[in-house]
């Protein structure tokens, strides 16, 4: 935030013969943004921009994406070397507090988040009200909003203890709130978290243990699901994050923030992509492997039908983790001896759609969910729990933006405008009068 300055160079809009100068805004990595917060005051004009896409609603500094060169950096460190170095709790760190911990500050953090694992039994029973066929992200988001209700001594967003309690808090059990969903969908006895277990090999315990047999760890289930966390921790001002961003800027608690951000993640264009493109790979599989059909379904305007996780309103050239992923899969596969039909069908689909004029004049290329599902797949995570495996992964991104903009003094509550398009002055027409109304 501190890097950014404004430019000497000025913007200037011409409106009927009116001109108006607005300041031009550049970022640490030299992108550039006209400021237009006076525009309105000064001009009387408000600007349309649907889905927000040429619109920065923040200065931020925890993430950047460069789409056009396929860069993704989480506090100036490329993707590529988190995935290739890190585990998700180091990551989470750098994410919330800005800067990769010292031994001591992440042997804290994680000591911490695992005193924290354990619901308390008044929770868990909110379970059995839930039909056994909720969809887990439904139950992920109730019960995140339900915790407040039981910490009640740290819903101060401006209490910074209250909050780095919370943050441990919200870490700490998002994992057994999920594996818990999944274990009363299947109608299986709860697990315990284990506080010797790393985060990763916790979560995969809550989620397969039963209590009947020892369970064993595999080092390589983690390692996956490590990378897949990893890639999914954060995403700048995606929808979900803004969402989180948008309920916190009006000084409501982290835990209401993040319960509406898991909501926003479950439209099937943001989070629900990972569920929906292996229910896709298993559509095609199903009809004989006919990958052209679908290419050709997709491209109809006439069919609403997308190829999911194909298509990314930022990166136009490539999505650097679907590259990692891509990658990924061939050796997850077969460290952890599975071979998944589906893998083929999606290479075949990937190699056919980016070879396909249609996709390349849309720069439409893998995201992050084309190859994640398999990976999940091949961990045993049935796949209504994917979205809420992405969930858990960007827990830390939508932490730090919620943290990033309680500090900094200069947010305002997100109140956008609207060109209003509906009736002119109208007026209230008794009941009994109505249907002659339409008649005349
Ligand atoms: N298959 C076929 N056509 C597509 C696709 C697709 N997957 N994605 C975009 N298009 C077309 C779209 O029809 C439009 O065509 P036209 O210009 O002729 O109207 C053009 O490409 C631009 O699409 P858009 O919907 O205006 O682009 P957007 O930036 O608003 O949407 C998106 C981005 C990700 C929602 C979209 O590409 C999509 O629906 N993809 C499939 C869902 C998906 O995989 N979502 C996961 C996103 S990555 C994970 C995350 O961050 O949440």
């Amino acid at each position: 935030i501190t890097k950014e300055r404004t430019m000497s160079k000025k913007a200037k809009l011409i409106v009927d013969g009116e001109e108006y100068e607005f300041p031009i805004v550049e970022g640490s990595e030299q992108e550039k943004g006209i400021d237009i917060s006076s525009l309105r005051a000064e001009s009387k004009l408000i600007t349309l921009d649907n889905g927000f896409a040429n619109t920065s609603t923040c200065q931020s500094g925890i993430t950047f994406l460069n789409g056009e060169e396929g860069i993704l950096r989480y506090r100036g460190i490329p993707i590529e070397e988190l995935a290739a170095n890190s585990n998700f709790l180091e990551v989470s760190y750098l994410l919330i507090y800005g800067n990769l911990p010292t031994p001591e500050e992440y042997h804290s953090f994680e000591k911490q988040i695992t005193e924290h694992t354990l619901l308390r039994e008044d929770l868990i029973k909110f379970y059995d009200g839930f039909p056994r066929d909720a969809h887990p992200m439904a139950v992920l988001g109730s019960i995140v909003s339900a915790i407040s209700t039981f910490y009640q001594d740290g819903l101060d967003p401006k209490n910074k203890d209250q909050v780095d309690l919370s943050i441990i808090r919200l870490m700490a059990k998002l994992p057994t709130i999920a594996a818990y969903s999944y274990k009363t969908s299947i109608g299986q006895p709860k697990i315990y978290p284990t506080n010797d277990l790393d985060y990763c090999s916790n979560f995969l315990k809550m989620m397969f243990a039963v209590p009947s047999e020892e369970y064993e760890v595999v080092p390589e289930f983690v390692e996956a699901l490590n990378l897949l966390l990893i890639l999914h921790a954060d995403h700048e001002q995606n929808c979900s994050t803004s969402t989180v961003r948008l309920i916190g800027s009006s000084q409501a608690n982290l835990y209401a923030s993040i319960s509406g951000g898991i909501n926003a993640l479950w439209g099937p264009l943001h989070g629900g992509a990972n569920q929906a493109v292996i229910e896709m790979l298993h559509e095609i599989h199903d009809n004989g492997g006919d990958v052209d059909k679908f290419i050709e379904m997709s491209k109809d305007k006439s069919n609403p039908f997308r190829l999911m996780g194909f298509g990314h309103r930022v990166y136009k050239n490539f999505d650097p983790r679907a590259k990692i992923l891509k990658d990924a899969c061939d050796k997850v596969l077969e460290k952890i001896g599975v071979s998944d039909p589906l893998l083929d069908i999606a290479k075949s689909l990937e190699e056919k759609a980016l070879n396909d004029p249609y996709f390349q004049e849309k720069k439409l290329y893998p995201n992050v969910d084309f190859y994640s599902g398999i990976i999940y797949s091949a961990l045993k995570i049935p796949t209504d729990m994917f979205t809420v495996m992405f969930a858990i992964g960007r827990l830390p991104g939508w932490i730090a933006h919620w943290k990033e903009m309680n500090e900094n003094k200069g947010t305002k509550i997100g109140r956008p405008r609207q060109i209003y398009s509906g009736e002119n002055l109208n007026h209230y027409v008794p009941m009994n009068q109505r249907d002659k109304k339409k008649a005349a």
